[in-house]
């Protein structure tokens, strides 16, 4: 953002620029944190904000902002005791931001009432915070579309996207992480394939797993990018490369734990070129930027260098929760049912938002109640599980929808097969039965007997 010259003009007011401090404060130190992080980090940001700095507030708030310092005092975050503890933990921090125009810009930033950080962008038309939640599309359901490429987006895919934007603008490198199943690879795919972005830029995929090697890295690389000249590779002309190599931390270490893939995109990046095989010649790479997607460590994937990771501006993805899940499967399955022709039944329709209910809870159910242990280490369930069941559902036969007790039959039955059949013995089969019993009470769809 701050690299665009929009906000270096004329009426450029301080009270904007802390603004704009604190949104790249958030998204640089705040954005690589993890879910349990970001709390923390939340909290230590508005401590900081409003510590008393012995300055009045010389803040730009409109109706819809309140002063923060005046809200945590009345809800007790941040009340006089919080403060007290603040100044003593952030003493090291007051000691560096002791200039009063810097006090001054700090003390003049709000945000909305109830907001996390996290959950604000700056609205470039009246300068004030804004939430990404009234950033997000209204989903329409595309029944061409197939399942795979659906993309509901929901406040952390727009967050994660409009900074994918902005980075790539300032030619920024950019490392996504997160647990499995958080949406990273679809969230990439999704604003690489925005027509604007494709239409300015030259992207490709590199999928990296335990057998990638750095030749084939290599001609990948000198295969999808124009060779300029001799000694120069790049996209075409008027084009910005963008190359997303997703799983980056699959590569198997060689003997002497390096991961030469990792090591050759260190160099493309670090020093900006490769060497030609054959010539030994320098190659420079111009105009090219990487985004890589990675998982935590464990199961495949490696720890990677760190001299690689500090070249990356790095952003973890959320887990998606249960709210942002009920909304992806609401979009989806609501989209689904009320969009066929000819249309369904009306009592089919209805069963959209108890399915949806019931498809979540189950997943919840799942992650909570079958755990891994040494001799069940494979029971990790992530979005992807939840995502399977629907996709199911919605890929059998058109005479599934027509009756209510056959779709929920085949909703029970996805459910077995993405959970139960995962299970390795008769009482975690049974225990399963039982939670799916539930699920079908609780939410009112579960068949009647002469239905
Ligand atoms: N916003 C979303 N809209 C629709 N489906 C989603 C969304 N986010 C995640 N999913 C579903 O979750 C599945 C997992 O997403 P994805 O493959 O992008 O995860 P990932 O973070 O790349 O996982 P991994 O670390 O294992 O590569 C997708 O196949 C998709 O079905
Ligand atoms: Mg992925």
């Amino acid at each position: 953002m701050l690299n665009n010259k929009k906000y270096y003009e004329d009426q450029y007011p301080a009270s904007l620029a802390a603004k704009h401090f604190v949104f790249a404060l958030i998204w640089t130190f705040g954005a690589s944190l993890d879910d349990q992080s970001k709390p923390r980090f939340n909290e230590f940001l508005i401590g900081l904000i409003t510590l008393d700095w012995g300055m009045t507030s010389g803040g730009d708030n409109d109706d819809n902002e309140i002063d923060i310092k005046k809200d945590n005092q009345q809800d007790g975050v941040g009340g006089k005791n919080k403060t007290t503890s603040n100044q003593t933990n952030y003493k090291a921090a007051s000691q560096f931001l002791t200039s009063e125009a810097f006090m001054q810009l700090l003390v003049s930033i709000t945000f909305p009432r109830g907001a996390s950080v996290f959950d604000v962008i700056i609205n470039e038309s009246n300068n004030q915070w804004e939430r990404w939640a009234s950033r997000v599309p209204v989903y329409k359901y595309d029944p061409q579309q197939p399942y795979e490429e659906i993309v509901v987006q929901t406040q952390d895919t727009v967050a994660t996207t409009t900074l994918l934007n902005m980075l790539i603008k300032s030619h920024t490198n950019i490392l996504i992480t997160g647990t499995t199943g958080t949406g990273k690879t679809i969230v990439v795919n999704d604003f690489l394939h925005i027509p604007d972005i494709q239409d300015k830029s030259l992207f490709f995929q590199i999928n990296f797993s335990a057998q990638t090697s750095a030749k084939g890295t290599q001609e990948v690389l000198e295969g999808r990018l124009t060779h300029r000249r001799s000694n120069l590779i790049g996209p075409p002309v008027g084009k910005q490369g963008i190359v997303f190599v997703d799983d980056l931390n699959t590569p198997t270490p060689e003997i002497y734990f390096a991961q030469p893939p990792i090591e050759l995109l260190r160099q493309c990046i670090d020093q900006k070129g490769i060497y030609d095989r054959k010539k030994l010649t320098f190659i420079h790479l111009t105009e090219t930027v990487f985004v890589a997607a990675c998982g935590p460590p464990g199961g495949g994937r490696h720890e990677i260098t760190q001299r690689l990771t500090r070249l990356f501006h790095t952003i973890g993805m959320p887990q998606v929760g249960t709210s942002a899940m009920t909304q992806i499967f609401s979009a989806i399955i609501t989209g689904f049912l009320t969009n066929q022709k000819p249309a369904l039944p009306q009592t089919v329709q209805e069963l959209a938002k108890p399915l949806v209910d019931a498809t979540v809870f189950l997943y919840n159910k799942a992650c909570t109640t079958f755990l891994p242990t040494p001799s069940k280490s494979h029971y990790t369930f992530n979005l992807r599980d939840a995502s399977s069941l629907v996709s199911g559902v919605l890929h059998a036969s058109p005479g599934c929808y027509q009756i209510p007790l056959i779709l929920v039959k085949l909703w029970s039955h996805e459910g077995c097969r993405v959970f139960r059949d995962r299970l390795i013995d008769d009482t975690d089969r049974n225990l399963f039965d039982c939670v799916l019993m539930g699920v079908l009470n609780k939410y009112y769809i579960r068949p009647e007997p002469d239905e």
